[in-house]
């Protein structure tokens, strides 16, 4: 077997993510490794932090990039805070919410389950009813864009609601720090985690963390051991804490961190404020293109969110082929559904770098072409105009 260098295509990434990664990003990722321990490196990393805080809007000293990728983050969090017996409300909307139930029994805690249709935001008045009926209840944890569905939930009521119940907050980020607001002290939130490879248009393999006092008080008062060594933060925080000092935990994923740093250097040169507001303009346009062809969204409108754009599969079309078409013909990249929604939903990603109104438009005409040439119930040549209309008018 001869093996060669592998050389991927390059695609537009519209999907559930990974998404498009800016170039500078990938350029920052190719500069010279350093020692983790370098104090170049070191300044870097204080630097980053720095930066993570303005995305996730917080003051939280405890606020660093986890060396894996967003899974590790909901790990970190749950492993951190839940002890044997704790109980927790665990909010289901969608399959994110079940790997929060996975890992609380893994926590050997309880998980008390509030269920909400797929495709709708948590309903706070079930969490309301569930936090009285569990007084016991040590967390509410729940996802506020769930990448399955495309629905955003209100995190600021949901933990609202904890803090009168004087439960903590696990809040997955993943999907829409960068993308829609993420005000962590604002929401006055405990623990958040969330992923590079969605709206921050880096690469995928880091999971950034923040925890706040109350979450910090928890962890220091722990009865038992956290299981997970490598996740344990009273070990991480003796290469990631503060006070100057840095010492081997583990070899941190130097270039990745760069690609990371950078990154969040582009989304502090955009403006947060202004980066949102990108992802809702280019929303509001492959929506407008979407419904003027036909196509329905499984999300009602208020509880949508811009950067992850769920919409029903017309009647009798094949729509694994749709996404092969795509691929070959386009090298557009575009979602499948997951779990109770696979095979009935595309999910169509407008994050970070990848929301743009260039890839709107190729989004758009694109489909357009690949349907109408499989004879799908669409109407056709609307799309395109109509979001360009959007932008006009928008
Ligand atoms: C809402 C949500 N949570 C957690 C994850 C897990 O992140 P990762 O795939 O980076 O481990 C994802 C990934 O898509 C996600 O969308």
């Amino acid at each position: 077997m001869s093996s060669q260098s592998f050389h991927p295509p390059v695609r537009t990434l519209m999907g559930p993510g990974p998404s498009d990664v800016n170039p500078r990003v990938l350029e920052a990722m190719s500069r010279p490794t350093v020692g983790h321990l370098d104090p170049v490196f070191v300044a870097m990393m204080d630097e980053l932090k720095e930066l993570l805080r303005y995305a996730f809007q917080t003051s939280n000293s405890l606020t660093m990039p986890v060396s894996a990728p967003g899974s590790a983050g909901m790990e970190t969090c749950f492993v951190n805070l839940v002890e044997p017996g704790d109980k927790v409300v665990v909010c289901q909307n969608g399959v994110f919410g079940g790997r929060m139930k996975e890992n609380v029994e893994r926590c050997g805690g309880v998980p008390v389950m509030v269920e909400d249709e797929w495709g709708r935001a948590v309903d706070p008045n079930k969490v309301e009813d569930a936090l009285k009926a569990n007084p016991d209840a040590k967390v509410l944890a729940f996802v506020h864009a769930e990448t399955s569905t495309g629905a955003q939930s209100d995190a600021k009521t949901l933990a609202g609601i904890a803090r009168r119940h004087d439960c903590l907050t696990i809040v997955d980020c993943v999907t829409s720090l960068g993308g829609t607001p993420v005000q962590v002290d604002d929401w006055d939130v405990d623990a958040v985690y969330s992923g590079t490879q969605k709206c921050l248009s880096c690469v995928p393999g880091l999971s950034p963390v923040t925890f706040g006092e109350r979450a910090m008080e928890v962890v220091k008062n722990r009865k038992s051991k956290v299981q997970s060594w490598f996740l344990d933060l009273s070990l991480v925080l003796g290469y990631w804490g503060g006070g100057g000092k840095r010492a081997y935990h583990h070899t941190a994923p130097v270039n990745t961190l760069y690609a990371l740093h950078e990154a969040l250097v582009m989304l502090r040169e955009e403006g947060i404020e202004n980066a949102w507001a990108r992802h809702r303009r280019n929303h509001e346009a492959l929506r407008a293109g979407f419904e003027a062809m036909g196509l329905s969204f499984v999300v009602p409108e208020a509880e949508r969110l811009p950067q992850l754009n769920a919409v029903s599969v017309p009647e009798g079309v094949d729509e694994a082929e749709v996404r092969r078409r795509l691929l070959e013909q386009y090298s557009l990249e575009i979602g499948a559904g997951l779990g109770a929604m696979a095979g009935r939903i595309w999910r169509v990603g407008l994050m970070g770098y990848a929301s743009s109104e260039r890839n709107v438009l190729l989004c758009l005409g694109a489909l357009d072409a690949v349907l109408s040439d499989m004879g799908a119930p669409i109407e056709t040549g609307r799309g395109v105009a109509a979001a360009q209309a959007a932008y006009k008018t928008g």
